[in-house]
């Protein structure tokens, strides 16, 4: 195996640290890698927020449900997808005078837009995720940024057409993190189509799930399989009620 591949299998998520900084060094490789990533246009339709003050960790470790270990990790970064910036641009570019001219509708920052603003965030954000791991530290995602949008809006100053798709929290992996199995992945054959897409069902449900484990806890009695248990802790959780009311109420703007 070379080295990327290397990197790549071994990755998992990270989510206890050792009492150790990172360094300016390492940050700014880790920067460098992260701004090189392919961005859609070669726009850079994403923002990055390092947040280095303890106050705003401690308070996304209860924003982003409850997650203590944000507030312990060394280096934080928010991932926005971010049309503003172009949009300012445009409008600071005389586009509006342009459009006029011409006999066009001004065009506004869209779902599409914001769509592919994400990809370009995520996409970063995963260069930033490899090449930390290539220098021993550790990560992880934190999906629950997308919660809370007006908590989020008014604590990091975000304008309208920004918003924060991802945060990764990154510190070197203690001991025990290190020795963690990592995480099982489905067959390649319930993920890996050609050319057409194959819908499951039935038996390919037996065989996806037959190797994967029932969580255990109170929260489990009477939950009978895989299926329900996700639903349960996952698809209807508070969380992802939340979740989905957060993204509505950011979306206003997008959709307006
Ligand atoms: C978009 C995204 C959001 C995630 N959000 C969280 C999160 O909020 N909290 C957390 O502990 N892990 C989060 N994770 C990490 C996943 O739980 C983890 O990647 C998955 O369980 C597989 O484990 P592994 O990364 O160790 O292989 C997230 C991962 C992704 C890709």
């Amino acid at each position: 195996m070379n080295q990327v591949m290397e990197v790549l299998m071994k990755r998992r998520s990270v989510r206890a640290y050792e009492e150790r900084k990172v360094s300016a060094e390492v940050r700014a490789e880790i920067l460098k890698a992260t701004l090189r990533a392919p961005t859609a246009g070669n726009l850079m339709l994403y923002s990055i927020l390092d947040i280095t003050d303890q106050q705003v960790k401690d308070k996304l470790a209860v924003t982003c449900d409850h997650q203590p270990f944000i507030a312990r990790a060394p280096m934080v970064w928010v991932f926005l997808a971010d049309y503003q910036r172009w949009y300012d641009y445009f409008l600071a570019s005389g586009v509006e005078e342009l459009c006029a001219r011409r006999g066009l509708a001004l065009e506004k920052p869209s779902e599409s837009d914001l769509f592919l603003a994400c990809c370009d965030a995520m996409i970063a954000a995963q260069n930033a995720v490899i090449a930390a791991e290539s220098f021993g530290l550790g990560s992880c995602y934190i999906g629950d940024i997308m919660e809370q949008y007006e908590t989020h809006r008014d604590l990091l100053d975000l304008p309208p057409y920004v918003f924060p798709i991802g945060m990764v929290v990154f510190g070197y992996p203690t001991q025990q993190q290190k020795d963690r199995e990592l995480t099982s992945r489905f067959d390649e054959k319930f993920i890996v189509f050609e050319n057409k897409y194959r819908r499951l069902g039935g038996s390919d449900f037996d065989e996806m799930f037959a190797s994967r484990q029932l969580p255990k806890g109170r929260a489990m009695e009477g939950i009978e399989n895989i299926g329900q248990a996700a639903y349960v802790n996952k698809f209807g959780a508070d969380f992802s009620i939340e979740m989905r009311r957060s993204v509505r109420e950011m979306l206003k703007a997008w959709s307006g």
